[in-house]
């Protein structure tokens, strides 16, 4: 086999937030796949950045009193700790922020205008007078044109679907000041991507069999193709100041690149970073035609990847070179619910890995339920427990659980020598041996599902086998004594072939028995599964077994806002509901993460559609939070218009069904009925600080 030149990524993860599940499952994903190429003895570079530019950034940043670079920083800091949790193992891991991404991506952006593909046109859009900045969609709120809801976003109503301009809301205002913004022109630098030779250069890319999933293609077609309103338009890669961001060269004007077009360049620009630090010569590397650059991103991101991105680089030119894949993967929901962007899911990964939960069994579990295909996978506490513990520990494990105290106290640690000629026992090794192509070329195509069920199938062969022996009787007979040891050695040597396959879904799993119980010191390769080990050191515990109070542990109620918390599937509510009696203690540094503020409720009304469901407007002496409490079963609007209530203003935001939730209300609840808001004695102001 030639040994293949792989440079594979992952998306680069905004550097606004700490990872979520959704992070580390497209994490996992890679990881098994070129640890699987790293053990075929193909040269892998594996790397990963944070996207740390644009404008959420920047305003998360000065809402914190802080530079973006400090945020970012911050950020980048925790960014370790998941990653060797999960042993995730990128060989580099770097920030658009960077040197690289100023050189790479002003080059590119130069080389794209030199091939005639960028061009400037003024454009008219909505401006915040008070903060001084062009406003996105999303920090524009205002009543829709169609049905009239108030506090719509300015690209679509969540209440009725329309989609429209946000120049067509009525009484529109900014939400960052409040002002009502205006429209003010700008010149804006557009990226030529409906050009006929750019959009031919695409067809023909997307069209190139086994590159792209076929959903994938037939995604980016739809959008290549669309007609009408749905043409593909040019697209806008300015942003003005104020921007977090690489400014654009060469211009007298102060503009800087929007976010998406710097962030995959990002890719390149990690990996420069990687090459100077390994003595790889970066340009010789990309030209290379036995290089192969592949791209691992979630389905929410194939736009960027499969039009932009591959026809920044075409137009480019030397030295940059084509995605050969792009490889698409679904979301991660728990017990059956989406995760939002802001709020993550009932997983936190820190907690995983803090309440000392292997990190091996998530990346089992998840192995278990990927496939090739653009579909979504759900984290079921119940599979979780059951998968883990039946199969992984229950049948994987227990092979050598059960054989190696034999070999150890019967025959010394040393394994039976198999010749063809005493070969004339059934061989779990062998049918283990014979599944490693199939194995392989699951890997290759990202069909883990099918490795994992393919080795249970091969342990489940394995454990029958030794239970028909019987070695337990075996043991009591002296004449037995080669059956007994061939039985159990071939069970070890089945054992480690299952170990080889399961190495890039249990990496440290597999270092530990190959290690610890075979005296192998180096990495295990994928061709070791056609050998046998000759002798076993005393076998220590591999893998423990989940425990159902982990699963309870992982989803503790005490860290959800109750009354915003999602509904979670009935049968799964033993995992979410106990309330415990004595929580975890804090620091007085978690206690001031919360941002508590005495809030006036000036108007409180009921939500249609939502039985327990109150939308407060919410004064902060100056500022204006909407939330949503489910405190309607308890009092009626007119009981709260004018109180005083203790308001969570720095909650991330959560986007419900009737618009968005900022921040929660405290309110008393028990056992019993009832739900008794919190309020703050005569005299506080709106706005105080409550701690
Ligand atoms: N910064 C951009 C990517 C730029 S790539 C040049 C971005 N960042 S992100 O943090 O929002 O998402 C990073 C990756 O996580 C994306 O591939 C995205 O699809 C993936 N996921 C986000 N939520 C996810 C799940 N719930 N499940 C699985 N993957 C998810 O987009
Ligand atoms: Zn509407």
């Amino acid at each position: 086999m030639p040994r293949r030149r792989l440079f594979v990524t992952t998306a680069l993860p905004y550097a606004n937030g700490s990872f979520h599940i959704g992070h580390i499952m497209e994490y996992i994903q890679a990881d098994i796949w070129v640890r699987f190429q790293r053990m075929q003895g193909h040269e892998v570079h594996f790397v990963g950045a944070d996207d740390a530019h644009g404008a959420p950034i920047m305003l998360k940043a000065e809402a914190e009193g802080i530079t973006p670079r400090e945020l970012v920083a911050r950020i980048g800091a925790e960014r370790p700790r998941y990653l060797q949790g999960f042993h995730i193992s990128f060989d580099n891991w770097h920030s658009t922020d960077s040197p690289e991404n100023v050189e790479l991506s002003q080059d590119i952006y130069r080389k794209l205008k030199a091939a005639g593909l960028i061009y400037a046109k003024p454009v008219e859009q909505f401006y915040d007078p008070v903060k001084g900045m062009f406003l996105a969609d999303r920090y524009i709120k205002g009543q829709c044109p169609n049905c009239g809801a108030a506090d719509q976003y300015g690209d679509a109503c969540e209440n009725c679907s329309t989609v429209y301009a946000a120049t067509a809301l009525r009484n529109p205002y900014s939400v960052l000041s409040g002002a009502e913004p205006v429209l003010k022109s700008s010149e804006h630098h557009f990226f030529r991507l409906s050009d006929p030779a750019c959009k031919r250069f695409l067809n023909e890319w997307l069209d190139k069999p086994g590159r792209l999933q076929s959903q994938v293609v037939n995604k980016a077609k739809e959008w290549l193709e669309g007609a009408g309103d749905k043409a593909l338009s040019d697209w806008d890669i300015s942003r003005d100041p104020p921007y977090f961001g690489i400014r654009i060269p060469d211009l007298k004007e102060e503009k800087y690149l929007y976010v998406w077009l710097d962030a995959p360049i990002g890719y390149l620009a990690s990996f420069k970073n990687y090459c100077a630090k390994n003595q790889l010569d970066f340009e010789a590397f990309l030209q290379d035609p036995g290089t192969e650059q592949i791209h691992f991103i979630g389905k929410d991101i194939i736009y960027f990847h499969t039009l932009f991105w591959p026809a920044m680089l075409k137009f480019a030119g030397r030295p940059y070179k084509l995605p050969d894949h792009v490889y698409v993967h679904g979301f991660i929901t728990v017990s059956g619910d989406k995760m939002s962007k802001s709020r993550g899911t009932g997983i936190s990964p820190l907690r995983y890995l803090d309440i000392g939960m292997n990190p091996e069994w998530l990346r089992y579990y998840i192995a278990a339920k990927l496939n090739a295909n653009v579909e979504d996978l759900d984290f079921n506490p119940d599979d979780f427990l059951a998968r883990v513990n039946s199969d992984l520990v229950g049948k994987y494990v227990n092979i050598a659980s059960r054989a190696a105290g034999f070999i150890a106290r019967q025959f010394g640690g040393m394994l039976y020598e198999f010749t063809p000629a005493n070969m004339n026992t059934q061989h779990s090794w062998g049918v283990a041996v014979a599944s490693g192509d199939l194995i392989a070329e699951a890997y290759e195509n990202r069909e883990f599902g099918k490795v994992v069920r393919e080795v249970m199938r091969l342990a489940d062969i394995a454990n029958q086998r030794f239970d028909q022996a019987k070695p337990w009787d075996l043991v009591k007979d002296p004449g037995k004594r080669e059956v007994l040891h061939q039985t159990c050695s071939d069970a070890i040597h089945a054992f480690f072939v299952l170990t080889v396959y399961l190495a890039p879904i249990l990496p440290a799993t597999a270092a530990r028995v190959a290690r610890g119980l075979f005296g192998i010191e180096r990495s295990l390769v994928f061709a070791d599964r056609e050998t046998r080990p000759t002798r076993i050191r005393p076998f220590k515990h591999l893998i423990t077994r989940v425990e159902e109070k982990q699963i309870d542990a992982l989803f503790d109620v005490a860290s959800v806002p109750q009354p915003l918390a999602p509904q979670r599937h009935a049968e799964k509510q033993q995992h979410q509901t106990k309330e415990r009696s004595v929580t975890e203690t804090i620091t007085i540094d978690d206690f001031a993460k919360l941002d508590l503020r005495v809030a006036k409720i000036v108007r409180a009304e009921a939500v249609e559609g939502a039985d327990k469901l109150l939308k407060l407007t919410l004064d902060l002496g100056g500022a204006t939070h909407t939330v949503f409490a489910g405190i309607k079963p308890a009092y009626g609007p007119e009981q709260l218009e004018g109180r005083l209530a203790v308001l969570v203003a720095n909650l991330a935001p959560l986007k419900m069904k009737f618009g968005v939730s900022e921040g929660m209300v405290l309110a008393a609840s028990g056992d019993g009925p009832g739900i008794f808001l919190i309020s703050a004695d005569a005299g506080a102001q709106p706005g105080m600080r409550v701690k």
